[in-house]
């Protein structure tokens, strides 16, 4: 599988602070490294526009809430067409990576009180195609995660020892069955069609409440397409006419096979591409 070499972005916001990447510098000590405990966002500037802009900062607020971080959203906000101007990205399609970390404090397990929060944003060219047309391959395995999957946190160990499965057996995505449900994919959120119906896990604390999946939701009701939140099982996979994976740098990609079965009923996925056309038309608009 060929994969785009990720490269190193030029400049960096530090905590207030607009620096070229390698002067960028945290504590050995800070809590993102020692344990992970931060949350981060990922979203995409298309068409000169961050594309569900308010969705991203409403969930990274939310995320921050769950574990009690400080942060000031609208600072990071506001300082994001600096960053930009400092990356050469103003009227570039790029996508942003957003970080908070609790803070750098001497190890202890619970919350240390009265430190200031690692605040961390960069940004890289990235114009995404209209349509993702490249069907994936995918894999299941056991979602060995925790059960607090709703929470974008940094500690993605699991998520990143199941996308490297994936990379192992040539395939894009590992797709996690939890007690015999689909959940969720190391990086996306799936859904199955089947009779015109759109499946997809119900939100909660074992899937990622994906703002490209709540952007999905959105453009079924607008093509009048049925919607039954619920957990497919493993067993029912290869019942299905269509699955297709959803998420901000991946858009909306047809599952071709899984497990190296050809499965789907409907080889042309012609739900996956109206809504894929669904999407672009709105990419469009906004
Ligand atoms: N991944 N599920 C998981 C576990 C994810 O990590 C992501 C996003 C999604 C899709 O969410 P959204 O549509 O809001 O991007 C679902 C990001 C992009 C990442 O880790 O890079």
């Amino acid at each position: 599988m060929i994969l785009n070499e990720p490269a190193y972005p030029s400049k960096v916001y530090l905590n207030g602070e607009i620096l070229d990447a390698e002067n960028a510098q945290i504590s050995v000590f800070d809590r993102g490294f020692i344990f992970g405990d931060g949350i981060y966002e990922v979203m995409a500037r298309i068409n000169g526009r961050f594309f569900y802009k308010e969705a991203h900062l409403d969930r990274l607020r939310w995320c921050l809430e769950q574990i009690r971080i400080p942060a000031d959203i609208m600072a990071m906000e506001s300082a994001i067409p600096s960053l930009l101007e400092a990356s050469d990205l103003i009227g570039k399609d790029c996508l942003l990576y957003m970080q908070v970390s609790r803070g750098t404090a001497p190890r202890q397990h619970s919350y240390p009180r009265g430190i200031d929060p690692t605040v961390m944003m960069y940004a890289w060219s990235k114009t995404l195609p209209d349509i993702n047309d490249v069907p994936a391959s995918v894999i299941t395995r056991d979602d060995f995660r925790w059960s607090r999957c709703d929470i974008k946190s940094t500690s993605l160990l699991g998520n990143v020892m199941a996308n490297e499965y994936a990379m192992e057996n040539n395939c894009y995505e590992t797709i996690f069955i939890r007690d015999g449900i689909v959940t969720e994919a190391s990086h996306c959120n799936v859904f199955f069609v089947k009779d015109r119906i759109i499946y997809t896990h119900p939100t909660g604390p074992y899937i990622l409440d994906g703002i490209t999946r709540q952007v999905v939701l959105e453009l079924c009701g607008k093509l009048d397409l049925e919607v039954c939140e619920e957990g497919i099982s493993a067993d029912e996979i290869q019942n299905m006419d269509e699955a297709f994976l959803t998420g901000t740098s991946t858009q909306i990609m047809a599952i071709k096979e899984i497990d190296n079965h050809n499965l789907f009923i409907q080889k042309s996925n012609p739900i996956t591409r109206q809504l894929q056309q669904a999407f672009l038309d709105l990419k469009n608009r906004t």
